[in-house]
């Protein structure tokens, strides 16, 4: 199959590689200089101290040509993407982003695409404009949006690379709330506090502000099983203790954070049913704050 990747940065690069073993792809980034990077020297995975390479071909516009894109991209990109894929023939399109932010806009979208929507649990760490080193194995699972028909690509998308698994799973929102409460306990607190994220097991004070959070974002959620998701919660980060999440990772390199996309869902699904939301919305506003201020020298 003929699959294009949104985006060269660590989810696209990795997902080029992998992909690349049994289908062919292309890269569609926003610089010329990383398509004619990767157009030359291919796309490089780096794992347990070995390099493996890919032939992969690269590009800059988005055009009909695929069978399946896959939009790799941050929630806060995605809006010139979203113009980009109004212009070309009905295909399939898989958005893997960070948080939920994206599906108010893809609720709304008239596109008349085929729409999945998926999550990423892999460790990945981009290491150039070609290369991406893969720092924890685990898997892509996806589902259903909308004008879609699953069974096809599903079949198209089996294959045998037991560190790159693809799964696909029933319910969209079951699997994107799932990891939205995970992303929504860990990454702001740990990025206005500077805490790696075991510290929100072991310092008292932080474990209850991790609860409180959990609480509201259950209830706005209406998650099914809250026993099961808070035990998910305390899970990833047992697992994770020694990292630094992705929201503390850019809030310290200057950069914009996910908050939108994690948070600012949670605080429109709270306005619009009337709920008050006030732990969410300070950890929003604080973090906002972190990356309005990130030139500051005090
Ligand atoms: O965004 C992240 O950093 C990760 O998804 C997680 C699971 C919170 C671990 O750091």
């Amino acid at each position: 199959m003929k699959i294009g990747i949104i985006g060269g940065g660590s989810v696209g690069l990795l997902c080029a590689y992998y992909l690349s073993l049994d289908h062919e792809v292309t890269v569609l980034t926003r610089r010329d200089e990383q398509a004619a990077a990767i157009q030359s020297e291919g796309v490089r995975l780096y794992k347990a101290g070995k390099a493996f390479n890919a032939h992969c071909s690269a590009g800059t516009a988005i055009d009909s040509g695929f069978d399946l894109l896959v939009v790799t991209v941050k929630q806060h990109q995605l809006r010139t993407v979203f113009s980009m894929l109004e212009r070309i023939k009905k295909t399939n399109i898989l958005f893997l982003q960070n948080g939920m932010g994206h599906i108010h806009d893809l609720k709304d979208w008239g596109a008349d695409h085929s729409v999945y929507v998926g999550v990423v649990e892999h460790g990945a760490v981009r290491k150039s404009d070609t290369a991406v080193e893969h720092t924890g194995i685990g898997a892509i699972k996806w589902s259903t949006f909308k004008h879609a028909e699953a069974d096809r690509l599903n079949a198209m998308l089996q294959h045998n690379h037991s560190e790159f698994p693809i799964r696909y799973e029933m319910d969209w929102y079951r699997l994107l709330t799932g990891k939205l409460i995970v992303n929504a306990c860990i990454n702001p607190l740990t990025a206005l506090l500077r805490v790696k994220n075991g510290e929100l097991l072991t310092v008292p004070a932080y474990f209850s502000y991790m609860k409180l959070v959990f609480q509201e974002a259950c209830s706005i959620l209406r998650l099914e099983d809250e026993e099961a998701a808070w035990e998910r919660v305390r899970a990833v980060c047992e697992q994770t203790k020694d990292n630094r999440s992705s929201m503390l990772v850019d809030v310290t390199a200057g950069r914009q954070t996910e908050a939108d996309a994690i948070l600012g869902y949670l605080l429109k699904e709270a306005q619009l049913q009337g709920r008050d939301a006030v732990h969410l919305a300070f950890l929003h506003g604080s973090i906002k704050a972190l990356e309005r201020n990130r030139n500051k020298v005090f």
